[in-house]
């Protein structure tokens, strides 16, 4: 198959989950380059800093050649036509995620009329998987094997243990 051109896949990935390399795996079929995004925004208070979700996503995508990470802060739709991406891709779970999906995309195309936006559903077995679920089952003891890598949940392990220490240090 001849392959679309450059497109964004942007969201948080706070952790990145295999929900979200299963869409990624769909994007760099269709696209002879799919750049992953990750947001920089700390104001929503993530669990990993940008830099620490860029380092697990870099290590993810390793099997993908045609798949490259960014971070970006701004407007989503700037940084797609910074790096000249005509189609920016998200995945679609369930039709819970459709109102807030179906509003990010009308007011980028409002933003940005040029930039298109491509919908990908990923495998059943992804439908209801999220990072938020992820890092919770993590917290209170249960196994996300074979829904995120597993190096991801090595991660989220070393993080509530720093987390949980600095908490002592302040309470102390
Ligand atoms: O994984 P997420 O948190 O659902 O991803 C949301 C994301 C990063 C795609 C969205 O918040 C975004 O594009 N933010 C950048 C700011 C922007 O362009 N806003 C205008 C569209 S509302």
């Amino acid at each position: 198959m001849n392959k679309a051109g450059v497109a964004i896949y942007p969201g948080s990935f706070d952790p990145v989950t295999n929900g979200h390399l299963d869409i990624i795996q769909r994007g760099s079929r269709i696209f002879s380059k799919v750049i992953v995004a990750v947001l920089k925004n700390e104001r929503k208070d993530p669990f990993f800093s940008a830099a620490e979700r860029a380092e697990m996503l870099a290590l993810a995508i390793k099997p993908f050649d045609n798949v490259e990470v960014a971070r970006f802060d701004g407007l989503l739709v700037n940084f797609a036509k910074e790096k000249k991406a005509g189609v920016v891709i998200r995945g679609l779970r369930a039709v819970t995620d459709f109102d807030y999906e179906f509003q990010l995309a009308l007011m980028n195309r409002r933003l940005e009329r040029e930039v298109e936006t491509i919908f990908l559903m990923p495998s059943s077995e992804y439908t209801y998987l999220s990072s938020s679920q992820v890092k919770e089952v993590v917290a209170l003891g249960g196994s996300v094997e074979g829904l995120v890598p597993d190096f991801v949940e090595q991660k989220i392990l070393e993080k509530l243990k720093k987390n949980g220490n600095k908490k002592k240090q302040r309470d102390s």
